[in-house]
């Protein structure tokens, strides 16, 4: 049994500190939230999270969160960091809470504690902003005073299939020995694959790859909707025949933009370091660009439907399905529905807006007073809740059109009630 702080209680944070504990090993949270570490600490889970709040009640006490750094690090032999990375007003990588989180390391920690960073971070992050960091408080990574490595985390929330315990992991360390380290600790608490790269830059460089690829795949196929909706044909058929090829392609889907602390993130932090070494990425911005219009395409998709009935998205009441950044989860970080808002706000419509899982930022009650009070609608978010709605009730509260911006409703049921339909290379 090791004793292991984890640092960051969110959504990478909390599952993993949860897995430590049920794996056997004595856990720590630190968080600089106090709200947080009240309510794992009453064994509730802070983020809307069945998984997690389920972990939580079993686990009945098993983590001791706390926001003081001296309650825990300095008896850790494991401490993880995992502190939101996000971009500032600029797009530029802002490591604020990573490096704060290190200097508060720094500190408190013990030669020979094995120090991890999960955050997402551009490819010389770790020794060129962290070592150095520690090197103010005469801590030696390259020496192995403390075991410094990466090793990007891959959580899907709300992922019920691909659960933090048994995702293959890669780790890269500062030196061979805490890169051995760090996969000796990953191994003991996952049912996975742990493989150790060379250095510490590669296991950095991986979880930008990862997403990357993730934005420039979806890129390619939203700018591919837009055109073949032009041409008058179905993207999703199109992706439903493509993905009969048993090699060398990979089927992902377009929707009304990409949003969330990783995918719409990550590549900027690549662009930056990048352009720091001299190097232009040409694509990843372009990807950047063709994402980050989708929730415009979207808005415009309405407008095209209101010209047909020579309406306006002026004085229109438009009611706008989801606030998250994806399905069935309540993170609304980077989500595109307050660009979709944004723009029908500044045409002048008169905005509805209902997420059953972010209830704070809804301004109706429910579905119900949304659909009465709605005469157009547009879906951001494929929860379930929208998914599963009874289509009829969109006749009875006299829709008259549908712009299906995650492509997750029965059109042909929408179109026989004379409701016009409009998806993302859909129609
Ligand atoms: N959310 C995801 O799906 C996901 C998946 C894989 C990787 N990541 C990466 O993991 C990292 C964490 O993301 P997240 O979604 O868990 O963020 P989050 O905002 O949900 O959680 C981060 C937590 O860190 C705390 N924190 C901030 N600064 C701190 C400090 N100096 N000391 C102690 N605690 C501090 C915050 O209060 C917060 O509770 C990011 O780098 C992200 O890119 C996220």
């Amino acid at each position: 049994m090791k004793s292991v702080t984890i640092i960051g209680l969110g959504y990478v944070g909390l599952p993993l500190a949860c897995l430590c504990a049920e794996k056997g090993h004595k856990v720590h949270g630190f968080d600089v939230d106090k709200g947080k570490v009240d309510s794992v600490n009453r064994n509730t889970s802070p983020i809307e999270d069945e998984y997690l709040a389920n972990k939580l009640k079993y686990l009945n006490n098993k983590i001791h969160a706390t926001t003081e750094p001296n309650e825990c690090i300095p008896n850790s032999d494991v401490v993880i960091v995992c502190v939101p990375t996000p971009v500032d007003r600029n797009n530029s990588p802002d490591l604020t809470a990573v490096m704060n989180a290190a200097s508060t390391v720094s500190k408190f920690i013990k030669h020979g504690t094995l120090l991890v960073i999960e955050s997402t971070i551009y490819p010389g992050t770790i020794e060129e902003v962290v070592l150095p960091i520690l090197q103010k408080q005469k801590i030696d990574a390259r020496r192995n005073d403390v075991l410094v490595a990466h090793c990007p985390e891959r959580i899907d929330p709300g992922n019920r299939k691909w659960t933090i315990d048994i995702l293959p992991r890669v780790v890269g360390g500062v030196t061979k020995e805490s890169s051995k380290a760090a996969a000796e600790f990953y191994r003991s608490i996952l049912s996975a694959e742990v493989l150790e790269l060379s250095s510490v830059k590669a296991a950095e460089a991986t979880k930008i790859m990862e997403n990357t690829f993730r934005d420039v795949n979806i890129a390619f196929v939203n700018e591919m909707a837009q055109s073949f909706d032009k041409a008058g044909i179905d993207i999703l058929e199109v992706i439903k025949g493509a993905s009969t090829k048993p090699f060398a392609f990979m089927p992902h889907y377009p929707g009304a933009g990409v949003g969330g602390h990783c995918i719409a993130q990550d590549p900027y932090y690549m662009i930056e370091r990048g352009r720091q070494l001299g190097f232009n990425h040409e694509f990843l911005m372009l990807a950047r660009k063709i994402n980050n219009n989708m929730p415009h395409y979207t808005v415009e998709l309405l407008e095209n439907e209101l010209k047909k009935i020579k309406k306006s998205v002026k004085g229109a009441k438009v009611g706008v399905l989801g606030l998250a950044y994806k399905g069935n989860v309540d993170d609304i970080r980077e989500s595109p529905a307050f660009e979709v808002i944004n723009i029908l706000n500044t045409k002048g419509a008169d905005v509805f807006i209902f997420d059953p899982h972010v209830k704070a930022g809804s301004n109706v009650k429910d579905l119900d007073e949304l659909l009465n009070k709605s005469d157009y609608l547009v879906l951001v978010t494929d929860h379930r809740e929208f998914k599963s709605v009874d289509l009829e009730k969109l006749k009875k509260h006299k829709i008259l059109v549908v712009i299906d911006g995650r492509n997750c409703l029965d059109k042909e049921k929408i179109k026989s009630m004379g409701i016009a339909y409009h998806g993302i290379g859909r129609f």
